[in-house]
């Protein structure tokens, strides 16, 4: 068997035509393509508002400045996601408050409700894997009396707000359901990530889907977010680039952070056969995952759907039994030497420098130690053929074996 990668892009005819319609049209920054996937992300999300970005992160970076966030404020994270939740929240002189998570990976509802304080403005919970958190608890915890009575408002925003904001991580979950709703409606704002190993890619980019309240008027906030997008200029490129469109203002200290068109293309093509293609051909990858590892008593499955949610199958995050951290690096050791890629989703971001250096401690966060030393994620793609899994699946049983059973 040939090496199988971890995550490569899909990439077909379709993908490949769009990009090169942007290369032959004469216009390949912001403008036709990225309005086109806006509206199909609206699409997919049942919203009608969707700013692309150029990353998940410049996208956290712009929300939480649109919203306000300072020194001094605090934003509630998991411990247990990819350092740029939290990086976001450093990057505007605030401090990330991180909590421990569920043993389904979402963030702890109750630990949210211990970490609130006076200067609490935002929480983030992360759909690790694609596996929505659990929102009608947290969208309740926000609008609760006694935590709405401690709201400091400190921006304009957050006086028409009046409460704490809540701001979906869904970098992995765009096609998740929770209660019939999609990825994209389960909160005030939401950002996805297009970065090259998403289920939908730009190569790099996000997205950021406005479902605020009605005391925000949503259409007016995604114009403020675009130019949010480029520097705080009133006028797009495109319009600038027209004969006699030279004449602009720059509005506010905004950010450089769109996403152009030559990358919107690629997501375009993608995103028009996510339901149809991509997301059925993940699901097929992860029941055949789980339809061998639930034979086998040493492996715990990740969540995929239950009465309330359905995961969008991003990662496969198997969890290893009776396993220390240094036997899942020596499980996989063997993997790897059996051409296989895998990964761990995550190294919690306690055991990090920067965050250690900050005072963060992995004691702290039990449950995210516990699976983050027992997780090994599988590749999961599209293109991922059924032999491959049948051979990933015995290479992963047989390293288990190796290691810990010495057989
Ligand atoms: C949970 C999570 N949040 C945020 C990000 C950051 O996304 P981006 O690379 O698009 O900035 C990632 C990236 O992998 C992620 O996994």
């Amino acid at each position: 068997m040939n090496k199988i990668p971890f995550s490569p892009p899909f990439v077909n005819q379709d993908v490949i035509s769009e990009v090169l319609d942007s290369l032959s049209s004469g216009w390949i920054t912001t403008g036709a393509k990225v309005k086109a996937l806006e509206e199909e992300i609206c699409n997919l999300t049942t919203n009608t508002n969707a700013v692309c970005v150029n990353s998940w992160t410049s996208g956290a970076i712009l929300v939480l400045k649109w919203f306000g966030i300072k020194e001094g404020d605090e934003v509630i994270v998991p411990a247990y996601t990819y350092s740029a939740t939290a990086m976001a929240v450093l990057h505007c002189g605030a401090m990330p408050v991180m909590v421990d998570i569920a043993g389904d990976f979402t963030i702890d509802v109750n630990s949210i409700e211990n970490a609130i304080t006076t200067r609490t403005k935002v929480i983030m919970p992360v759909d690790i894997a694609g596996w929505p958190c659990d929102y009608d608890a947290i969208n309740a915890l926000v609008t609760k009396e006694s935590v709405k009575s401690q709201f400091l408002a400190e921006s304009d925003k957050q006086a028409l707000l009046g409460r704490i904001l809540v701001v979906s991580d869904a970098a992995h979950s765009i096609g998740s359901m929770y209660k019939r709703k999609p990825a994209g409606r389960l909160t005030d704002l939401t950002i996805f990530s297009f970065h090259a190993v998403k289920n939908i890619t730009t190569a790099e980019g996000g997205a950021i889907c406005l479902n605020l309240p009605s005391c925000f008027d949503n259409y007016e906030e995604y114009k403020l977010m675009k130019l949010y997008t480029l520097n705080g200029q009133n006028k797009d490129a495109f319009t600038k680039s027209q004969a006699g469109g030279w004449k602009y203002d720059i509005l506010f200290t905004g950010l450089k952070v769109n996403m152009p068109d030559v990358c919107a293309a690629i997501g375009l093509a993608q995103i028009r056969m996510y339901n149809s293609l991509l997301l059925v051909e993940r699901e097929r990858v992860a029941r055949s995952y789980h339809s061998f590892f639930s034979k086998h008593q040493h492996f715990e499955l990740p969540p995929l759907e239950d009465e309330s949610r359905k995961s969008c199958f991003h990662l496969y995050a198997l969890r290893l039994k009776n396993c220390t951290e240094v036997q899942r690096d020596s499980i996989i050791e063997e993997i790897t030497q059996k051409g296989v890629a895998v990964n761990v989703h995550f190294i919690p971001m306690p055991m990090l420098t920067v965050f250690k250096n900050l005072g963060y401690k992995i004691e702290d966060y039990p449950v995210a130690y516990d699976n983050y030393s027992r997780e090994i994620s599988l590749p999961i793609y599209p293109q991922l053929k059924n032999e491959q899994i049948d051979y990933i699946c015995e290479a992963v049983l047989a390293s288990y074996n190796k290691v810990l059973l010495n057989d």
